[in-house]
């Protein structure tokens, strides 16, 4: 497994990733937007395929994980927290002083993840995202760095 930073070539696994959840919430025009804004876009080569990938931008002294996701036959296997451990690296690096995100409160599965690398909940954002039937909450989490 190797990660390196995203490129054009790479997005449309990238998109076939997002697009195995149930609600994907970026395009491929999402992605392609992170690569010219020069956002934080690794992506985990196993194989030499994409297997998972992390998008964060840098705002100030903070950045926010705003995409997130591991081929669904690949999860489990530490991916996307190898993703997260390079972003803190990076964070560090730049003496940044927080981390956020924002899940939704049925995502079990990421925000245990996120509750491993020690995240707190920051805040709740009503009625957030929208699922089958109605809306959800955005739980907003934050590590200090
Ligand atoms: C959330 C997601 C990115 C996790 O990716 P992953 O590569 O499988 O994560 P990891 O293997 O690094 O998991 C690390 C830890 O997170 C937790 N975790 C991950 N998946 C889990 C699951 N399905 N149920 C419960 N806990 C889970 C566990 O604590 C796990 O450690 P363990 O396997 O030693 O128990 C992946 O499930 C995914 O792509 N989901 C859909 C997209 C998404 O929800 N993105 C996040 C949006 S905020």
């Amino acid at each position: 497994m190797e990660i390196i930073d995203s490129a054009e070539i790479y997005i449309d696994d990238v998109v076939n990733i997002e697009h195995s959840n149930p609600h994907p919430l970026w395009s491929k025009k999402n992605f392609l937007d992170s690569l010219k804004c020069d956002d934080f876009f690794k992506i985990a080569l196993s194989d030499g395929k994409v297997a998972a990938f992390i998008v964060s931008k840098i705002m100030g002294k903070e950045c926010e994980i705003i995409n997130l996701g591991t081929l669904p036959k690949m999860r489990r296997k530490l991916l996307a927290s190898k993703l997260i451990q390079e972003l803190i690296n990076f964070s560090k690096n730049k003496f940044l002083d927080q981390i956020f995100l924002e899940v939704r409160e049925s995502n079990d599965a990421a925000i245990n993840l996120y509750n491993k690398f020690g995240f707190n909940e920051l805040g709740i954002r009503a009625n957030y995202y929208q699922r089958d039937k109605g809306r959800e909450d955005a739980i907003i989490m934050g590590l200090t760095l």
